[in-house]
């Protein structure tokens, strides 16, 4: 007869906070005098009822009755009239409100505050939804079915839907889709508590699998009878009994059969324990290997069960959650999400209770229902029964890790500029926020800091104070020391006489700056062209990608020199100067030098010809000088040319002459025509 206890089975967080709670309150005030109630019966369970009463905790009807006493709000939560009503007449109020349902008096009292509606999904006669409709500032609206949708007025339209926190998760689905249909952009806040859902998911899972089953608890509690509704429709051997004794005899015979046990969350761990032992002392022994079962059975509740009274500290459900997993602060575990709000994330832990995640202590942003997350213990107990949890410790914590371990080696790590402080920067590595000073924002001082914002950025840690939460950290050396290990990686690289590519940077009066990745060379414009007339910008484009020959290395001096017509053929002159200059081309040119027989005349550089004295006019000359000065411009024909003797003979008479064919007036010096040739010199 295998014995299987449902692990939500009982008291859900806040019902056992408020139990455990009003029985201490209730013995001091015993202590002090000073008679204590509890508005309403404290859960929906007159035996636990009247071990508070046996207590000293007595039920008030009206808030009248516990005057100038102390008062106990009990877990359903009153509205925020009842709660001002009790603090002015009663001498001391403990309001022992679920947090869930406290959460949900927030939700509405923080939306309606400027006199919007809400609409609660729930039973409008369960204290809660009464409690909750008093923290209302404007219209309130209660539904509990589809057909009520209908009846909702236009201006429900501006109104926050919220819920009952024991509603079940597909009622509210259903309401709320129904409510859409009619007001497609109203807002909404599923305020459901995941323990009933879960309570309801682990019965209907153990009621499939079981031959019976018993849900324990009382017969006018709401939810425990939803409870052992949806257990018999899976279960047709369900009871539900608020005692063992009720439980029948045919349910107490030895089979084979699996027995579940769950139980409503108002029914104490000492009623569940009862039953579970009743069911493991059953008389009829019919085999050997029936016996050895039922030890085995009883041996496995054994385990479980507590042999103390239920008053005592210890009690069956806790030992059972003591079987479960063991936590502690500061530890990492995996979690199941199992549900989600705008404001949290429940997470099944493994252990008694869910955990809890604010939405700012989490740091995957997209997690979804069902999703296993790595989470740290930030506190095993909260003092109202929750476990807190963190994913952003973690991530601190890694980050934190690895900001050590990047200081200790000088080493650089990724941040992201965030925002422009008082004298700096603020960075973010990993979530660790860490100061950047103005003067270590850039190699150059700059104080325009916004256009760093948002960008990213390798960081040098300088400082870390991990209890003070402190990390000052530097871009600019990190960016210097970034060029230096280029540098030196560049220089290492480097041989004289090798063609490497580099980029033409920047321009000067002597040349231009090539970056050979990581490391400037220079261009030396005597080393840009075999033309030295031309200038870096006639030769070049900034931003170039050039192939230069390194000339020089200088280490010491840091000083690269490059060169670029070397990597071209030097031009000569004289190669093809028959076609350059056919016989009879007239040229303008410049004198650059006299002779007593005659001047030179550029006509290229490298490339002079030579004007004979007899050639340079129309009429005889006894020296060149008198018709000629260096530098002179004039026009030459060429008369005669010889590459092999690298030799050009000019005339500028013969040019006069051409001149004069289309030229009707008087050619000066026409009338003088002797002239001998001398032989030309060679260059
Ligand atoms: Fe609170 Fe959820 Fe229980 S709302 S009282 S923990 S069912």
């Amino acid at each position: 007869m295998p014995l299987y206890v449902a692990p939500s089975a009982g008291f859900c967080m806040g019902v056992k906070n408020a139990v455990t709670k009003a029985r201490d309150i209730a013995s001091a005030c015993i202590e002090e005098e000073l008679p204590c109630f509890s508005l309403g019966e404290l859960i929906h369970n007159h035996f636990v009822v009247e071990k508070l009463s046996e207590g000293g905790l007595k039920v008030a009807q009206s808030i009248d009755e516990a005057m100038g006493c102390a008062l106990i709000i009990r877990s359903h939560g009153v509205s925020e009239a009842v709660l001002e009503e009790a603090k002015s007449k009663a001498r001391a109020v403990y309001d022992l409100t679920c947090p869930f349902v406290k959460r949900l008096h927030d939700v509405v009292k923080s939306y309606s505050s400027g006199g919007k509606p809400i609409i609660i999904i729930g039973d409008e006669k369960h204290p809660e939804i009464i409690g909750t409709a008093g923290w209302c500032e404007g219209e309130v609206y209660i539904l509990n079915s589809l057909e009520e949708v209908k009846s909702l007025p236009e201006q429900a339209e501006n109104a926050l839907v919220v819920c009952q926190t024991t509603l079940q998760p597909s009622k509210w689905d259903e309401i709320i889709a129904e409510i859409r249909k009619r007001f497609p952009s109203i807002k909404e806040k599923n305020t459901i508590c995941s323990a009933t859902h879960k309570r309801q998911l682990e019965a209907q899972e153990l009621a499939k699998k079981a031959g019976r089953m018993i849900v324990v608890g009382s017969k006018k509690s709401a939810n425990t009878l939803k409870l052992y509704d949806s257990c018999a429709k899976l279960c047709k051997n369900t009871i539900l009994v608020e005692r063992a004794e009720e439980i029948p005899s045919h349910f107490r015979t030895l089979t084979w059969d699996i027995i579940g046990i769950t139980a409503g969350a108002s029914t104490p761990d000492w009623l569940l324990k009862e039953v579970v032992d009743n069911m493991n002392d059953i008389e009829r022994i019919e085999s050997p290997e029936m016996e050895a079962q039922l030890e085995g059975s009883k041996q496995a509740a054994a385990k479980a069960a507590v042999k103390e009274e239920p008053s005592e500290e210890k009690s069956f459900m806790d030992q059972v959650a003591d079987s479960m997993k063991r936590i502690r602060n500061g530890q990492t575990v995996q979690g199941k999400v199992v549900q989600i709000t705008e404001d949290e994330v429940c997470v099944n832990i493994g252990y008694k209770s869910d955990g809890l995640i604010k939405r700012s202590e989490l740091v995957d942003k997209d997690v979804a229902l069902g999703d296993t997350i790595e989470v740290e213990i930030v506190k095993v107990n909260d003092g109202e029964g929750n476990v807190i949890l963190s994913q952003r410790n973690i991530i601190n914590r890694k980050a934190w890790a690895e900001i050590k371990e990047k200081f200790e080696a000088a080493e650089y790590i990724e941040g992201e500029i965030k925002e422009v402080v008082k004298g700096g920067l603020l960075a973010s590595i990993n979530g660790v926020r860490a100061f950047i000073p103005m003067s270590q924002v850039a190699p150059r001082f700059t104080d325009k800091l916004q256009p760093f914002v948002g960008q990213k950025a390798m960081l040098k840690i300088l400082e870390i104070d991990e209890a003070k939460k402190r990390v000052v950290a530097s871009r600019k050396a990190a960016i210097i020391e970034k060029q230096q290990q280029e540098k030196e990686a560049a220089w290492a690289k480097l041989q004289e006489g090798e063609v490497v590519k580099g980029i033409v940077r920047r321009f000067a009066a002597f040349g231009a700056f090539v970056d050979l990745g990581g490391v400037d060379g220079l261009i030396h414009i005597s080393d840009l062209s075999w033309n030295r007339t031309l200038t870096p910008a006639d030769v070049l484009t900034i931003n170039e990608e050039i192939d230069v020959k390194i000339l020089s290395l200088d280490p010491e001096k840091e000083r690269i020199q490059l060169g670029l017509k070397q990597l071209t053929t030097r031009p000569r002159p004289w190669d093809n100067i028959e076609e350059k200059y056919p016989i009879g081309t007239i040229l303008t040119r410049k004198v650059v030098r006299l002779s007593d027989f005659g001047a030179f005349i550029e006509l290229e550089p490298g490339v002079d010809g030579l004007c004979h004295i007899s050639q340079i006019s129309l009429h005889r000359i006894n020296k060149v000088e008198d018709a000629l000065q260096p530098g002179q411009e004039v026009n030459v024909k060429v008369i005669a040319v010889d590459p092999e003797k690298k030799r050009i003979s000019l005339s500028i008479r013969e040019a006069l002459e051409d001149a004069a064919e289309d030229y009707d007036g008087e050619i000066p010096g026409e009338e003088f025509g002797d002239y001998s040739e001398p032989e030309q010199d060679e260059e």
